[in-house]
């Protein structure tokens, strides 16, 4: 997946999503999570792909090992660039995960990227404590689950900023650190707790950007993506 940002498109049809993409030239990085994936199913990769979109895959698949290995198998006929599951899972899990991209990846094609969630970017410390009752901080929480990932063969993992140099110093450079919960210093943080700007992304290490709202919610949605592009690229 290119590192331009990746455009969360949470909408719920496949119309909607287009008719916000109008306002872009194409080749830009989407991801398609639960609401339009729920909605319009497989053919929304396809479709996206076909159109010249590189797609984020953001279903964040958390199972036994057998039943993420047979769905993964599915999901890497798609075409999708970069998919995901739920760190939580376990290592087994996610070694079964990618051991099904892998049977599923059709032959002369790339295998899909493949990464982590560790801690949602909506979660914060004392959710950590007091319901998960993880007796470390979120931060250590956070680079369990990304070391996990990587001895599982994982690409990275999806974590907030505030982690991602922590992440960087423990699994590297290369080991993808895809970030949401990016906001404009003016914008508003919505759900989201662990939220940072474009240019804290860049200085932090993230590899990747995931941006929703700040975007689909702007007035003007193309001139916020160039605004935060240029942030992101420095
Ligand atoms: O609108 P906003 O920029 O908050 O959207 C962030 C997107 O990234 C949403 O689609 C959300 O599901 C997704 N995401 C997240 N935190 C994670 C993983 C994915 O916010 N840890």
């Amino acid at each position: 997946m290119k590192t331009s940002p990746i455009i969360a498109l949470d909408f719920d049809s496949a119309k909607q999503a287009f008719k916000f993409l109008k306002a872009f030239d194409g080749g830009i990085n989407v991801k398609v999570g639960m609401q339009l994936y729920y909605k319009e199913g497989p053919a929304i990769v396809a479709q996206l792909k076909e159109n010249g979109y590189d797609v984020f895959l953001d279903l964040k698949l958390h199972d036994i090992p057998n039943t993420v290995k047979s769905a993964m198998e599915v999901l890497a006929e798609l075409g999708a660039d970069l998919v995901n599951v739920h760190g939580a899972g376990g290592k087994l899990m996610m070694e079964a995960a990618l051991e099904g991209l892998d049977k599923g990846t059709p032959a002369g094609l790339r295998r899909p990227g493949i990464v982590g969630v560790t801690q949602l970017t909506s979660t914060e410390e004392l959710q950590v404590r007091e319901e998960q009752l993880i007796g470390v901080s979120l931060e250590e929480s956070v680079l369990q689950y990304a070391r996990l990932s990587k001895s599982a063969g994982l690409d990275g993992v999806v974590c907030s900023v505030h982690e991602a140099t922590a992440i960087e110093k423990t699994c590297g450079k290369e080991f993808f650190k895809v970030t949401p919960g990016i906001r404009l210093a003016e914008g508003g943080a919505h759900d989201q707790k662990r939220i940072a700007t474009p240019g804290e992304a860049r200085l932090a290490g993230s590899t990747h950007i995931v941006v929703g709202r700040a975007v689909t919610g702007a007035t003007d949605p193309r001139a916020a993506y160039e605004l935060i592009t240029s942030q992101w690229e420095g």
